[in-house]
């Protein structure tokens, strides 16, 4: 099947043929890392700039791994280690990075649509590692890739998405995604912490009654209180809020026994997940998340260098 796609900015612009061929694609890397040397050649002599604004734990590490796996040339660049500190504007930045004939940059930033125009003065193609409220595609893959692994599809699945709505980018990308391959998606927060309109989103439900909701779902997906981003005080106390929205051993009971939990981390322990759900052995599937960033952020990078098929197995 043809791809082709030149950037990774706006999920939305990928259909169920795009996002199924990224998730076989990650599937067939999956067997170089199982390996005992998880390196092939494919992506050898590309050169991959990883800007990073703001920090990260799981999306910069796993492109960096993903990248050196398929033998890229990478340079990890961002914050406040560059000249960005002394006044140097986005534009200029990217323009001296260009410089370099790199092949791809991979931004997160905090301001939404930088992605956007990254890819616009680079001439590059760029890939959205998440950027303010917008999205973060890569990671609604790796949730992609990890609900299909564990239940064997994604059609006709019941996704409960759980928590700070208004302010995630990951809802951002995931609804869109789950809906493109055919999941139903339920939204579940408090009123404040909905965004004004959460149909526009694209979700099949609302509703801020977790307890009703949780019967009824194949997947519940707890999404990260972002203290970063709160205005205000959209609930009185983070202990109301675990309350009512967290998931722990008394939530367990009226999920359905086959009901996976997801999260993208980082969590806050005790406010989204107790350490008996976070740590369930059979529920949750949060390190298999991380797995999957590895093997989707591969896969992408592939499909969107157009790596050859030389030394795939190698
Ligand atoms: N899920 C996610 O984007 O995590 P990091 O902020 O650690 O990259």
């Amino acid at each position: 099947m043809a791809f082709d796609h030149k950037h990774l900015i706006d999920i939305r612009e990928y259909s169920e043929e795009d996002i199924t061929l990224l998730l076989d694609t990650a599937e067939r890397f999956k067997a170089i890392n199982e390996r005992r040397i998880k390196k092939v050649p494919v992506l050898k002599g590309f050169t991959v700039v990883n800007m990073f604004n703001e920090p990260s734990t799981r999306t910069r590490s796993s492109f960096e791994i993903a990248e050196k796996r398929l033998s890229c040339d990478t340079l990890n660049f961002g914050g406040s280690s560059t000249s960005t500190v002394k006044g140097e504007s986005l534009d200029d930045t990217v323009e001296t990075l260009c410089a370099y004939k790199i092949d791809m940059i991979v931004v997160r930033d905090k301001h939404a649509g930088v992605p956007y125009k990254v890819a616009q003065k680079s001439g590059v193609s760029v890939i959205d590692a998440g950027d303010g409220k917008h999205q973060h595609p890569t990671q609604a893959l790796l949730d992609l890739y990890t609900i299909r692994e564990e239940k064997g599809r994604i059609r006709g699945l019941r996704v409960g998405i759980v928590g700070d709505i208004g302010h995630s980018r990951v809802c951002g990308s995931l609804v869109p995604a789950l809906k493109t391959m055919g999941a139903h998606v339920t939204l579940i927060a408090p009123q404040t912490l909905m965004p004004p309109v959460p149909e526009a989103l694209g979700a099949d439900a609302v509703t801020s009654n977790l307890d009703e909701a949780l019967p009824e779902l194949d997947v519940v997906y707890m999404l990260r209180i972002q203290q970063e981003r709160l205005e205000g005080a959209p609930f009185p106390s983070l202990r109301e809020y675990s309350m009512l929205f967290g998931l722990n051993e008394r939530r367990d009971k009226l999920m359905r026994p086959d009901a996976i939990v997801c999260h993208p981390g980082p969590i806050n322990r005790g406010v989204e997940l107790d350490a008996f759900m976070a740590d369930h052995p059979t529920r949750s599937v949060i390190l298999d998340q991380v797995y999957a960033g590895v093997l989707v952020r591969m896969a992408a990078l592939y499909l969107l260098l157009g790596g050859g098929e030389d030394g795939f197995a190698a």
